[in-house]
């Protein structure tokens, strides 16, 4: 008798591919499936919203089936809280990082993107290295108010904690130097934190530690934990973005043309771009407690996938759901996330898109994708390397 083939999610660096093939396969045959080590993965869109809707039965600590997590450092880090702990934290760093904050950024955003376009070189380049890359990580420094000397330290934590480092290196010496820039950025951002505290300079860091709630301030720990939260979640991410929107063009040449003529469809593009290639392909929770999802029952304190992608492109939720659509509303994606831990940055993400897709169409007459991009394999999804023809 033949053996039964195990069920695997199939690489992601293929750009998705066989990925999105599986995942339908998944949404219709399988909507909650364990895989081998355990770990429930569930794929529709209202099992993943409804995954994420609900903390309590759904907690962000992952730190609960995973030891090794620094207990400290989990109850400093929004992004792992569950309420009503959250609630606190989200108000405090709210209270600090606004849109206003957002907004204020625009003129800066604009000359760092004008900056990078000029220097691009001439002809070919790689887009993700030139421009969507260097982007975001020097965007996130002006807003902490990490002072010029100090960027290029700042950047190569940056590259270090997101992988995105050039040289090939084996999986031990990856998670070394990982810890490694962990603790250098976190000794780093404490340190300004302090500085901050005592001597009341500004930047988003100031801001943080000024910040007050009935009372309560954020310690340095929990300042330093937020600021390097925000280097993580809102760097690569953007990143991928750029890239993955400058794919979506090459596949739908149409939409380009439309969007040079009437500028008022970019935002639009890059929601349904976000929708298509959400950079976290899916997000992490631990079941709490038995709970009854996608037909089946998730066994308590197991760790749960549930995939944004896959919902994204859940034809019970979207019309044509791979088809690149500008005019789709409404776009109810979950590339964001949903619930408690909506993304905190998304207004930042999208102004720092727009800014950046309006500059690439002025700067360049012709922007034309050429040979294979790389992509990422892991718990990042879009391109890491995407060769592009430019002329201006
Ligand atoms: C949370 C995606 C940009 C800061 C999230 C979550 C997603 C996400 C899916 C929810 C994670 C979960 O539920 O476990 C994205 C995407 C971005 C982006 C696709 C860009 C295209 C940014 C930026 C920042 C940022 C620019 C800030 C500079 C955060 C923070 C959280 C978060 C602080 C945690 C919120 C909380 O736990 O309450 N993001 N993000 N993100 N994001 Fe973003």
């Amino acid at each position: 008798m033949a053996a039964v083939e195990p069920l695997r999610m199939p690489p992601l660096s293929d750009g998705g591919d066989e990925v999105l093939t599986w995942l339908k396969r998944m949404r219709d045959e399988q909507p909650l499936w364990a895989d081998e080590r355990g770990v429930q993965h569930v794929f529709r869109y209202d099992d993943v919203q409804a995954v994420m809707s609900d903390p309590a039965r759904f907690s962000s600590n992952i730190g609960r089936v995973m030891p090794g997590f620094d207990p400290e450092q989990v109850s400093a880090n929004l992004a792992s809280q569950d309420p009503p702990e959250h609630r606190l934290l989200r108000q405090l760093v709210s209270q600090a990082f606004t849109p206003r904050t957002v907004t204020g950024l625009r003129p800066r955003i604009a000359e760092i993107t004008r900056e990078l376009l000029d220097a691009a070189p001439e002809g070919e380049f790689d887009f993700v290295e030139h421009v969507a890359h260097p982007l975001p990580v020097t965007v996130i420094a002006e807003l902490l108010g990490v002072s010029p000397g100090d960027r290029a330290f700042f950047r190569s934590c940056a590259d270090a904690l997101l992988g995105t480092r050039a040289e090939a290196v084996s999986a031990a010496e990856h998670a070394k130097a990982l810890a490694e820039a962990n603790k250098e950025l976190q000794e780093y951002l404490s340190a300004e934190a302090r500085r901050r505290r005592a001597d009341g300079s500004g930047g988003l860091i100031g801001a943080l530690t000024a910040a007050e709630l009935d009372g309560r301030r954020l310690t340095d720990l929990q300042v330093a934990t937020f600021s390097g939260l925000l280097l993580t979640a809102g760097h690569i991410t953007i990143t991928l973005l750029l890239g993955s929107t400058l794919l979506a063009l090459r596949d739908n040449p149409e939409a380009e043309a439309r969007l040079r003529k009437d500028r008022s469809a970019v935002p639009a593009a890059f929601e349904e771009s976000l929708r298509l290639r959400p950079p976290f392909h899916r997000v992490v929770r631990v079941s709490t407690q038995d709970v009854e999802v996608a037909g089946g029952v998730i066994p308590a304190h197991r760790l749960v996938m549930a995939s944004t992608l896959s919902a994204n492109r859940d034809d019970r939720q979207f019309p044509d759901p791979d088809r690149f659509d500008v005019d789709r509303r409404p776009n109810r994606h979950l590339g964001f996330g949903h619930g408690i831990h909506f993304c905190l940055g998304g207004p930042l993400a999208r102004v720092e898109t727009e800014i950046a897709l309006n500059l690439l169409f002025d700067e360049f007459t012709e922007l034309e994708v050429t040979g294979e991009p790389a992509f990422h394999d892991s718990e990042f999804y879009g391109p890491k390397q995407l060769t592009v023809s430019a002329r201006r």
